[in-house]
């Protein structure tokens, strides 16, 4: 591993980490060259220990040494050291703990490896913001279920603020995007796993009032309309999560929570 100091902000070795919240140009630079950030210590860690193969590391001084052993895990690979005001300066916020690392994405399993023996699956239809989508993606690992399914247009789990949220869960629960979204309630329901829509719909059923088949995949709506009436037609059963005092519905991460919990 290669220690290199920078002093200056405008170093162009430190192009994977420029204007971290400006979503739109991390969004192409970041497809562009096929990679994705992971911040703070434990999500580092995270990535690196599932396998991820580091392009680079940014940190301020105190952390090379917190960071020893990763650093070395992670080979042949440069870690450039600065203070924490231009690590402010170059990604334009102040990172969570002073560092970061930039790490290639990995292809993404098949849609039959990520549901073969699976039991609980959450399927995120259209979800726009990262931060729902990493908080599925906590609720995922944090209450047992064993996957998540994406639509094409889902939000990107790699997104940082997503990897941050999912506290890294997103490096532990196996996931994949279903390329034939028009399809997929049946190619699920083909490998035997029952397809429930979640939606606060008044003729849902009670949450409280179903029992859970043998292998379940949760259908979770977009943010602003909830699940399309393709995926919701062709559901199996759909179940809510009543609501009361003139509330029409939960954020889609919060009404996650509730149902992985009671469906566990
Ligand atoms: C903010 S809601 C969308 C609300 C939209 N008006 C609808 O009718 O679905 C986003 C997603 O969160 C889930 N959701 C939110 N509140 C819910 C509830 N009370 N019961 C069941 N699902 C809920 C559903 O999956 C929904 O598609």
């Amino acid at each position: 591993m290669d220690l290199v100091e920078i002093d200056s902000a405008d170093d162009p070795r430190l192009g994977d980490y420029v204007a971290l919240r400006d979503v739109q140009l991390r969004t192409s630079l970041e497809s562009e060259h096929g990679l994705f950030l992971a911040e703070g210590e434990k999500v580092i860690r995270r990535a690196v220990g599932a396998g991820y193969p580091v392009r680079s590391f940014l940190m301020a001084p105190r952390w090379v040494e917190t960071l020893a052993d990763v650093l070395d895990a992670a080979g042949d690979v440069t870690c450039y050291v600065a203070p924490e005001q231009l690590v402010e300066t170059v990604t334009g916020f102040h990172v969570h703990r002073g560092a970061l690392a930039s790490l290639h994405r990995t292809p993404l399993p098949s849609l039959d490896a990520v549901i073969s023996g699976a039991r609980r699956v959450i399927v995120l239809e259209d979800l726009v913001d990262h931060t729902n989508v990493g908080a599925a993606f906590r609720c995922a690992a944090g209450l047992g279920w064993d996957a998540v399914l994406l639509s094409p247009r889902c939000a990107d789990p790699l997104y940082r603020r997503a990897v941050k949220v999912s506290m890294g869960s997103v490096f532990s629960v196996p996931y994949t995007r279903v390329e034939d979204w028009y399809h997929g309630p049946d190619t699920l329901r083909a490998a035997g796993i029952d397809v429930w829509a979640l939606t606060p719909a008044d003729d849902a059923a009670d949450l409280s009032d179903v029992t859970p088949p043998e292998r379940l995949a949760l259908l979770v709506g977009t943010e602003g309309e909830g699940l399309t009436q393709r995926w919701m037609r062709s559901a199996d059963r759909r179940v809510r999560i009543p609501m009361q005092g003139g509330v029409d519905s939960l954020n889609v991460a919060a009404a996650t929570a509730v149902a992985c919990y009671a469906l566990r």
